[in-house]
Order: C-alpha cells, then structure tokens, then sequence
C-alpha cells in the first residue's frame, strides 16, 4: 500500500458551513492560493448548484489554481452534476464528488427509499459523473452509523461503476477511533476491486473524536484524509489539517506522507481565521496562541536547558516565526508589511499605505501591535464596501447614570443623527442605532473577545441579529469596546438581504 496521503481541503466547502463565517468569492480565491503554496492534493470549492455564489467560486478557483485537484460537491443528482461539470469547466484538474446517504435513518427518513434502490441511485451518479470526468469520488453519507456488511456492497458497486475515491464520512462524529478503523480494514479487507479506488476519511469532531478517527482510519488503510484548517466546520468542525500532517510528521515512525509544506500552517491559519472573523482557541493544537507557550516553572526551566524536554516539535516547523518583529509606533512600512505576510496576508502600494496610517493610529494607542492587530486592520477595508457607516459615536456613561449616546452614521453617502437612552453604554448606542435604521433587528449573541495582553487592547465584538427570519453574524474591533459593538451591529445590518 502506498506511503502517501492525500490531503483533500474542504475549507471552503464544509468549513464555509459555519453560520456566519460565509466568505466572498475574492476571499475564496485568497484561501485557495494559500492552500495551494500549502500543498495539498485536493481543494473542494463548493457546492457549485447550491448557489449562485458557490457556482461562481468553483470557476474562479479552478483559474486561480493550477496544481491542486478542484472538486465539487454533489448530491447523486444528474442536474447537480451538469452543473458541477460546468463550474468545473476551467480546472486543470478536476474531480466531481458524489454521493448519497446510506444509514438506514438516511434511506428511511431521508429517501423514503430501500437499500436496494440506493445502490442504484448511488451506481448511477457515479456512472454519470464518470460521463464527463475521470476523477469521480463517491461519499456515502453517514457512512459511520451504517452498519460495514451494506457499506461493503455500496462501496465495491460505486468502484465497479467508476468511482476513483470512495469517501467514507462519520458524518455526525459518533464513531469511536477503533470502530471508524474496523470500518476501513473491513472495507479493505471485503470489497472486491477496493485497490482501484482510494479510501478516504471524512470526520467530524461533534466529540471531539475527529482527528483521533481520521488517524485510526489511516492507520487501517485509507490514504486520504478531509480535513480543514483549524478544524473548522458545521457544529464542533472537522478534522483539521495542521493536526494530522503534524502527526504524521512528528511520528515518522508510521511511514506515512504528505505534500504538505509544514512551515506554511500557520500563516494558512491566521489567513483562514482573520478572513472568517472566526478566533482560533487560545488551548488550539498547532495553531493556537498557547501551542508552544509554557507557562509553569517546571517547563520553563526545561525548555531553557534544552527544548526537547518538553517539546516535540519545533514552532518554526509550522511556521511560527519566533524571532517576530515586534510592532510599535516606531515601526516602518516593511517591518508590518513582513509580519503580514508572516501571517499569509501579501499586500503593496496604496493598500500597504492605508494599513500603515491605520496602525500608526492604533500604535499610538498601544504600547504593542499584535499580529490579530494587523490582521484586522488589514482586513479593516472590506468595510469599506459597506453602505452604512458609523460616522462618529459619543457616549456618557457611569456608575449610578442612565447611559446617553449620540450617534452619527452616513447611508450611501447621506448623513444621519440621532441619540437615545439606555442600561449600559452599548444599549444607548444601539438603541439609538435603532432610531435611524428602522428595522425590525434582535440581537441573538453578542461575545467580546478577551482582552489578552492589557486594557490597551483592542477589543473584538462577534454579534449575530436577527432579521427576517435569517440571521446574520457581524464583527468589530476597536481599543474602545462600545464602538466594537456598534461596529459588529452595522456589519450585520449591511449584510441584510434587501
Ligand atoms: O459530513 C458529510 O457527510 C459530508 C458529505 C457531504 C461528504 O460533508
Ligand atoms: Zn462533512
């Protein structure tokens, strides 16, 4: 069997399932370059008949990339396929992935259909599918909770009809690592025809089982593994892809490789992030903040007598530069431009230029810039795009004072004021929000990020408004919280479908 793994990135697929974190397609094409530079086999760019916009992504990737494999999603549908092959249309390489459900919850409840009847189903969209491409992979949904007798004749009738990857997906993250291997030995070791076919894993991490899945069915036979950066992905995410090339990497003892190039996980993650506005946890395998900060004594002294006592990988192996340059208002145009493109973000000219007044700004707020600094400065401009703006905001707040704040914003260029009162500083600002933008709007969540190095720091709002029955997730950053807020609430006021 082969030493080498695949690595299928499902990113902007199943990872662009979480509420909220929906890129746009000049976003999307940023994350496939980088995920290209990163080295992996396959990008999965959409669910090209789902959307308008999904379809648009799948054309613009497969021109923006050359190396990777591009690959849409599917139902075992005959429109969805045409309409995956014409999205598909300008890949270098391309492979459609098809599928259906096969628990017996997903025939009955889902299908109304019989196992018999989703065999053929299944055999016929892979036939189809194989009509227009020559790379065809078969998902059988919820392939964790079906039991591996039926599984088998799926598997071994999608292969015969021309399936090149055969997708085994734990779709609600219940396996236990020892079942989801069992399941891919008895595939291996019961489906006649199983070596023209790569098996590939496919998991959630509903609890928290998906990395550990993933490795188990590896180490059983499949020799490809969806993953995504920093695990993200609907519910608790999937499998993330820092975790298992990390693995694979530190235990060379498996003999198992991947094409991916370690040093660029980390600027792949804080690109990933930055554009989702989604916080990778502090405690976060590989990427997060704490990953290779020790804390107590004991490993401190370690650490400093030698670096293998408590570390098994080198940061600089992921592409953690640990001789960062720190920021500060004395820093120049190259020394932010390098930090961030340290963190994937390339830019020049007159878009460097507008950065940098910005972090002049913040600079002479704070004594230190970090690197969530710059990246939200950097990525600051989309607002640019927005229709609404917070022109200025005034508040007066206190112990034992109702809280006044007065508001200005420009619509389409138009100027509007208004104040009002409130319990707290950001109910009166909201409120007073209220009174120019007259729509019926609640506000669901409302998080503020932690403040991590000082009360200097800028703090990082993530709001979710209800309104017409969808519900929109919006951010802000600011040194001052209120206007973080009042920031995030226009963000989800601007993306309110018309
Ligand atoms: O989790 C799942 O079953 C999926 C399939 C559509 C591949 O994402
Ligand atoms: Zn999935």
């Amino acid at each position: 069997m082969s030493d080498r793994l695949y690595i299928f990135d499902t990113t902007l697929r199943d990872g662009e399932q979480v509420p909220g974190c929906q890129l746009n397609t000049v976003e999307k094409i940023q994350v496939a370059r980088q995920l290209e530079m990163l080295g992996v086999d396959v990008i999965e760019a959409g669910f090209p008949i789902s959307s308008p916009g999904d379809f648009n992504s799948v054309i613009e990737i497969s021109k923006a990339v050359t190396w990777p494999t591009i690959c849409a999603l599917t139902r075992a549908v005959e429109k969805d396929i045409d309409v995956a092959v014409e999205a598909l249309k300008y890949a270098k390489r391309k492979r459609i992935h098809t599928g259906i459900g096969t628990s017996d919850s997903h025939i009955k409840y889902k299908f109304n259909s019989t196992r018999e009847e989703i065999i053929e189903r299944a055999v016929a969209a892979v036939k189809y599918a194989r009509r227009f491409v020559d790379d065809v992979e078969f998902y059988a949904e919820d392939a964790g909770r079906t039991d591996n007798e039926y599984l088998a004749r799926v598997v071994e009738a999608v292969v015969k009809a021309g399936a090149t990857v055969v997708n085994i997906p734990d779709t609600t993250g219940y396996c236990l690592p020892a079942e989801y291997g069992a399941k891919i030995k008895y595939l291996c070791d019961h489906v006649a025809g199983i070596e023209h076919a790569i098996i590939s894993t496919h998991c959630h991490n509903d609890l928290g089982m998906a990395t550990a899945n993933t490795m188990s069915g590896v180490l059983n036979g499949a020799r490809q593994a969806e993953v995504t950066i920093n695990g993200i992905g609907e519910r608790a995410g999937n499998t993330s892809l820092e975790e298992v090339a990390m693995i694979l990497k530190c235990h060379k003892g498996i003999g198992i490789n991947t094409n991916i190039n370690t040093t660029k996980i980390y600027p792949t993650s804080r690109m990933v992030s930055s554009l989702m506005n989604m916080p990778v946890q502090p405690n976060k395998a590989i990427v997060g903040r704490n990953a290779f900060a020790h804390s107590s004594g004991i490993h401190q002294d370690g650490v400093l007598k030698n670096v293998q006592t408590y570390e098994i990988m080198d940061p600089k192996d992921v592409g953690i530069d640990d001789n960062a340059i720190v920021l500060t208002a004395r820093s120049g145009r190259a020394a932010l431009k390098h930090r961030l493109s340290v963190n994937g973000v390339d830019i020049d000219g007159e878009k460097l230029d507008k950065v940098y007044q910005e972090f002049l700004k913040l600079a002479d707020k704070k004594k230190e810039i970090t690197d969530d600094d710059i990246l939200i400065l950097a990525g600051a401009d989309r607002s640019d795009l927005h229709n609404i703006k917070l022109e200025y905001l005034q508040v007066t707040t206190g112990k034992g004072v109702r809280s006044v704040a007065s508001i200005g914003l420009s619509i389409s260029g138009e100027q509007f004021e208004a104040a009002a009162s409130g319990n707290g500083p950001v109910d009166a600002a909201i409120k007073a929000l209220k009174v120019i933008i007259r729509r019926e709007m609640t506000l669901k969540e409302f998080t503020i990020q932690a403040i991590s190095k000082g009360s200097d720091d800028l703090g990082k709002v993530h709001m979710q408004v209800e309104h017409a029955g969808h519900v929109y997730y919006g951010f802000g950053a600011n040194t001052d919280i209120v206007t973080a807020s009042v920031e995030a609430y226009i963000d989800c006021i601007n993306k309110f479908k018309k």
